[in-house]
């Protein structure tokens, strides 16, 4: 059985120091935030980024959903090895772990976003922070000497505070410019899509990734009023394209935006590239966590995890398996748990969580 302990916890400890010297805003250091929106700061490929730590107790960055079902699957194993916050975000769910272990649990948190790191700050010698894409989570850990883990946990999609800083362009509902970048290790910005591709492309975007069903018609609206600056004048082009149709009870430009995030974020691949190395660098027992919260994600999870269960593929009139093919995972939860209605109605973003969770066999 391969190693689960890093050998040089000085070595990991000094590159989330050094990740927020370098990003540290003039003026702030040992400041408490204001608030979730300032100061902003300008990360590489001109992301505006706010690298205020947001752990104090009345932090708005990002309320953590199902993090009791989080402390249940990976609480247990924790003693046995590193266990991964793959989407570490406002640290909801890494604190509910290092609180509700017995022991100092051993920890790596990831995030493209160099504004969650900002909130790793204050976790102790036992964290260690990286920012980066989870699609390299294989490479990144195994940089910091770390070849086997004990557990992996994902919560997928954007944060509260990627919605609540308007010069991130995530929301529809606040003006801000055309970007929806979650880190800088993407160039693809919202506006290049909406003000350089062509209409066919941004059609089938918001079709596949958006689900839209009037897609056409809006990637049509878009294309006509060329060039769009804003966030909020792309949702005013939506909402006219719209109009008169079918009514929704959401906002007409919800599954545009939707599908424009994942676009620049790579979001869907992200998930399959870090599915598949979380998987193999598991220890034998070790276990994958994962929280979507629309159907495009949890199909990938759902379909990666029976994929991982299944054994011999031979044609069932072979005599004896020649594919030699074993089960790598076993599945934990057969239907995805879901959030109380006690959660939903405190945190609405709760709503549409599946959370499954898949085990690495020993072998
Ligand atoms: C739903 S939030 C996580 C919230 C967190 N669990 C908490 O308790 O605060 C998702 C986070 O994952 C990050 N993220 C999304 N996709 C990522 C990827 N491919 N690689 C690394 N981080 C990613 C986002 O930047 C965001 O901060």
């Amino acid at each position: 059985m391969p190693s689960m302990r890093h050998t040089d916890p000085n070595k990991r400890r000094s590159l989330v120091c050094d990740f927020l010297v370098q990003h540290q805003p003039p003026g702030t250091k040992g400041k408490a935030p204001d608030s979730a929106r300032l100061p902003l700061v300008s990360a590489p490929g001109g992301l505006m980024v706010n690298q205020t730590n947001h752990n104090d107790e009345s932090s708005t960055y990002h309320q953590p959903v199902m993090s009791e079902e989080v402390v249940r699957w990976l609480g247990p194993i924790a003693d046995n090895g590193i266990v991964v916050d793959a989407t570490f975000g406002g640290g909801g769910h890494t604190r509910s772990l290092m609180s509700n272990t017995a022991n100092d649990i051993e920890m790596v948190v990831i995030d493209r976003d160099p504004d969650a790191l900002a909130n790793a700050s204050d976790l102790g010698d036992s964290v260690t922070a990286i920012e980066g894409n989870f699609a390299q989570l294989g490479d990144m850990l195994v940089s910091q000497g770390i070849t086997a883990v004990a557990g992996v946990l994902f919560d997928l999609g954007v944060s509260s505070h990627h919605l609540d800083v308007e010069e991130r362009g995530f929301s529809y509902r606040r003006t801000g410019p055309l970007d929806m970048r979650m880190g800088a290790d993407t160039d693809l910005t919202a506006a290049e899509i909406i003000n350089d591709w062509p209409e066919d492309d941004i059609a089938q975007t918001i079709r596949s990734l958006g689900e839209e069903p009037r897609a056409r018609r809006i990637a049509r609206a878009i294309v006509d009023a060329r060039p769009l600056t804003t966030t909020t004048e792309l949702a005013a082009v939506i909402e006219v394209a719209v109009a008169g149709g079918r009514p929704d009870r959401r906002h007409p430009a919800r599954r545009t935006f939707q599908a424009l995030r994942m676009t620049v974020n790579d979001e869907l691949d992200s998930i399959r590239a870090g599915l598949d190395s979380a998987i193999d660098i598991l220890g034998p027992g070790g276990r994958c966590v994962v929280i979507s919260y629309h159907s495009l994600e949890d199909r990938i999870v759902k379909r990666r995890f029976v994929d991982g269960a299944t054994g011999c593929v031979c044609p069932p009139d072979l005599p004896v398996c020649v594919c030699g093919r074993e089960p790598e995972l076993k599945i934990l939860t057969k239907k995805p748990k879901t959030p109380s209605a006690d959660e939903i109605a405190q945190n609405p973003r709760a709503r549409s969580a599946k959370l499954r969770v898949a085990e690495r066999i020993a072998s």
